[in-house]
This record gives structure tokens, sequence and C-alpha cells, in this order.
């Protein structure tokens, strides 16, 4: 196994698209940032030097972290945010995994320009469980404000409003063609005739799920979060935020140019509008034109905005390759609502609260709207036995039972904010039932689990029943992933073993969602022996 030793440089630099000159936070002055590739088993040191005007800090986004949760990155939950100026060296082990995962800020909304790919070979001398494709090419999915996105993040928070929506969603970066002033902002992806591709797509987008389709071919998923799946073919791939799909795409079409298109799903932002995104799939050689006459790509069908059907029979599709050692018993039955609110503002304070009527959007697990500390790390003030900054009383039923995906009235449920943790033992056998609400909306809401895989056993619609809903969990081959998309109006149960010390944040990936609250932590205690406890604080670890 190798050592890999980068540096990251946070920094503004112009970037130009739909027209203007951003300064724009990358890494490295690229946008997206580098792609790091390594070996399963290899060692990545990164040493982050933050030169820009805001906090910042580096997630590794499903790398387990197994003994290393201070090099996990989320910004008060294991670390103190990098201050402008600041440097921190992140060094982890990637243990077991291979595949396609991805690296963003996690602080503030930093990650809508600050993500990259993290691709993980197999072994040395290993392959993959597929035949080798000829090329392989990572495709991150994104969106794009015009206005800097910290400024929207900020402004959602004062006025208590909705945050603008993006201006174009993009692909490697690239809006496509169909925006404005982009027609050379289009990424190509080159593909060999007769060959075997690997497409490597990572929806790194900040609030948007998204449908992805290229035009007459057939996809091969093979891989998801970085784990490998029963191979299975689909015309059209659903990705959450934070989510990544490695697809086989076979270039048996008559050589030429075809869209590959990008369009929203499960949006809360209405129905689709302009925000079909685009790049090209080129066979190799393939002209533009031919005797000066452009040829136009041919465009792929897409689900519409709402169409549950689809998203539903691609995410029920995955099943991992052989039998997987799901936890069978368990230890901790635990029941997470997951959705928006809306808070009530005291009298005479309309300024903060410009959300429906007059109220301010929030968001919760079972009624907490997640708050960070101010000036700890949970992580650290856990290590050091710190006290006021958490406090361990999170609920794991909700407090109230009723109807989770009805017709609710807005008065039904309004979330306390706090720092609340939920300690789990060394090697517990963890089952979370995730229950999408209907309070303001229903929506798909992909949930991110720090430091562990999981297995998503079931999903359905509706209310969960503990009586009737058992009998689907599949404890067999369930898929194993690190972001779960439970259903619009409905649910999923995951499973896993709580065998990595740390502070584990569980969250919406939808950022706007994390912004409001909707996350919560793991404690996860040390076992028995040096193997099992979690190692000591890098001694460059930022404090606040
Ligand atoms: Cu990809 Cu907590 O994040």
């Amino acid at each position: 196994a190798e050592t890999h030793y980068h540096d990251f440089v946070i920094q503004a630099t112009p970037v130009k698209r739909l027209c203007k000159i951003h300064n724009t936070i990358t890494v490295n002055g690229q946008f997206p940032g580098p792609t790091l590739e390594v070996n399963n088993g290899d060692t990545l040191v990164i040493n982050v030097v933050n030169r820009a005007r805001y906090n910042a800090t580096i997630h590794w986004h499903g790398i387990k972290q197994i003994r290393t949760a201070w090099a996990d990155g989320p910004e008060f939950i294991t670390q103190c945010p990098i201050r402008p100026g600041g440097s921190y060296t992140y060094r982890f082990t990637i243990q077991g995994q291979e595949g396609t995962l991805w690296w963003h800020a996690h602080s503030s909304w930093l990650r809508a320009t600050v993500y990259g790919a993290l691709i993980i070979y197999p072994k040395e001398g290993e392959f993959y469980p597929f035949l080798k494709p000829r090329r392989e090419t990572p495709i991150l999915l994104g969106e794009w404000w015009d206005a800097n996105p910290i400024d929207v993040v900020r402004q959602a928070t004062r006025t208590g409003a909705a945050p603008n929506v993006s201006d174009a969603y993009t692909i490697n970066g690239q809006p496509g063609d169909l925006y404005r002033c982009s027609s050379k902002d289009t990424t190509v992806v080159i593909v060999d005739s007769g060959e075997t591709n690997l497409l490597r797509v990572i929806n790194a987008a900040l609030n948007q799920a998204l449908f992805f389709a290229v035009a007459n071919h057939k996809l091969t998923v093979v891989a998801a979060d970085a784990s490998y799946v029963q191979p299975f073919t689909t015309s059209v791939l659903m990705l959450g935020p934070g989510q990544t799909t490695d697809v086989l795409i076979d270039g048996n079409q008559p050589p030429g140019r075809y869209y590959v298109a990008v369009r929203a799903y499960a949006s809360a932002q209405g129905p689709f509008d302009n925000t079909t995104s685009t790049a090209i799939l080129a066979y190799k050689d393939t002209p533009c034109s031919v005797q000066g006459i452009k040829i136009n790509p041919i465009f792929p069908s897409l689900p519409a905005f709402n169409d549950t059907a689809t998203a539903t029979t691609f995410s029920t599709s995955f099943r991992s390759p052989r039998q997987v050692d799901v936890p069978t018993e368990i230890d901790e039955n635990l029941f997470f609502t997951v959705g928006l609110g809306l808070n009530n503002c005291p009298r005479g304070v309309s300024r903060s609260c410009q959300g429906p009527n007059g109220t301010r959007f929030t968001a919760s697990m079972n009624n907490i709207s997640f708050v960070l500390p101010p000036n700890f790390s949970i992580l650290q003030a856990h290590h050091q036995g710190i006290p006021g900054v958490f406090s361990t009383d999170f609920p794991v039923v909700p407090p109230v039972k009723f109807d989770y995906t009805g017709n609710l009235s807005r008065s039904l449920w309004q979330p306390v904010r706090g720092t609340k943790v939920y300690k789990l033992k060394y090697g517990a056998r963890v089952q979370v039932v995730l229950q999408g609400t209907n309070i303001v909306t229903g929506e798909n809401h992909p949930i991110h689990l720090h430091g562990y895989d999981f297995y998503i056993i079931a999903e359905g619609f509706g209310n969960f029943n503990p009586q009737t809903d058992t009998a689907k969990f599949n404890l067999v081959d369930p898929p194993t992933r690190n972001t779960a998309s439970v259903p619009v109006n409905g649910w999923s149960v995951i499973r896993f073993v709580a065998s990595n010390p740390g502070v584990w944040l569980i969250h919406c990936h939808l950022d706007v969602h994390i912004t409001w609250g909707l996350a919560m932590s793991f404690l996860v205690e040390n076992g028995v022996g040096e193997l099992e406890s979690l190692e000591e604080p890098p001694v460059d670890l930022p404090v606040c």
C-alpha cells in the first residue's frame, strides 16, 4: 500500500459561468477540484491550507475513517473549522472500500464549489468484478449560483425564508449548451466505439436530487457509494446529493454525439423549468460538423420532476453482489422522523420570519432541530470531557405519534433546537427507521451517515408499520450505502454495527435541510483495547 501526499489550497479564483466572471472559492484554483486516485489500502495525507476569507473544513464523503474520526471533517462535529490563514493535515487509510467517493467542504455552503472526486481502485494486483473498461470518466453533477452561495444561505438564515434556488445544474462544473452563454461550457465525455466505458457519476449538487440519462444508451450499474452491486441495466439513474453510482456504458451505437442530460427530481421548488443540464457523449474522432453543418446530438428522454415511480424502480433495484453480514439481531431499535417544520416567530419580529404565514423554515429529526456547538467540536468535548457542549438525551422515538405522511396542519409540530447526541456502545447492532414526514411538504431526503456504510434493508411509502413492514426486510443481500434516499412521504430502514468509535453526524444531504437542522450525531464509545479505540487527535487539529 502507498501513501499519497497532496496539498489543497482553498482560495478565491475567478470562474466564468453563465456570462459572468465570479470570484469562486476553489481548491488549487480548480473547479471542480482535483480528482484523488488511490488503491484500496492506501493512506492519504492531505494538507489543507485555507487562503479564503471563510472558515473551511474538508469531508471525505463515504470514507469510514476507522479510528480516525479527527479526519472526518464536518465543522464543530469532529473539528473546529480551519480559520482563514490556517491549515490542517487530514490523514486516513482506506480500509476495504472500492469504487467512487468524493470530497467536499463541510462548512456553511462552501461545498457548492469546493468538491471533487475520490476514486478508489482495487488493491494492487486485484481486479474489478467486471470486465476492465476501456476508459473511466468521473461525472460530477453540481449546482451553480450566480450569487455567492455563502450569501444565499446567510440571507435565508437571516430572513427565515427558503433560500434562492440555483441558476444552473452542472456536469463536471459546466452548465452545458442549453444555458445562456454556455455553448462552449459543455463537458465532452469521450467513449470508444465497440468498447465498454465506465462512468463514475457523483451527485455533488447542494440541494437537488437528479435524474441522469444518456441518449440511446443503456447504463449497467455496477457499484454505488464505493460498494459493488449485482449489475442491473437501466436507462435512467436517480441520485440524491451525496450518492454515487458507477455505470458501464457500451459504445454500441452508431459513432456520433449524444446528449448526457440531468434534470431535477422531487423538487420542492416546483416543476421543471429551464433546469436541464447537458454534456456530450462523443464517440472518439466524431466531428462536430459535417461540411460546415453542425450535427445536433440526440436528446435522451428524462422522467418528469415528480416521477417517483421511476425513482423508486431505480432505488429498489440495488442488491449486494453476494450474501452480506447484515446483523439479524439488533441491540438498538431507533425510529427517526426526517422532515421540515415551521417555527412561529415572536410577535413583532417579522424581519426574520419571512417563511409561509410569517413563520421561519426549520427541519428536524424527532422534533429536534440540530444546532452546532459554537466553541468546541463535539468530538473534542467528548474526548477531553468538556461539559456543557452537548447533551446525550437525543430521543430515539418521536415525542408525538401521528400520521407522519398525512396532510398535516402546520401547527402540529414545531421542532425545538438542541445539540443532542445519542450514545452507542462499541459493537452495538443498530437499526434506524428513517420516516419521512409531510410537514410543510414531503420530499425525498438523502440521509447520509458519517463513519459507516450501512445496509438498506427495506423502503416503502406511507407510515412504517412495525407489525407488517418487517416482512419486507432483506437480510440476505441488501445494498451497502452511505446515503439512503428516503422516499417522498415514505420510509427507509437501515442497519449497521457501531464498530467505529467517534462522533458521527447523520443528516439530510440537501444542504438547505442541514442548515435548518435536519441532523443529529451518534457518539460511539470506545471498545476494549487500542484497536477498538479512537486514536489521539493530531497535534495540528484546529481549535475554536
Ligand atoms: Cu457528504 Cu456530512 O456529508
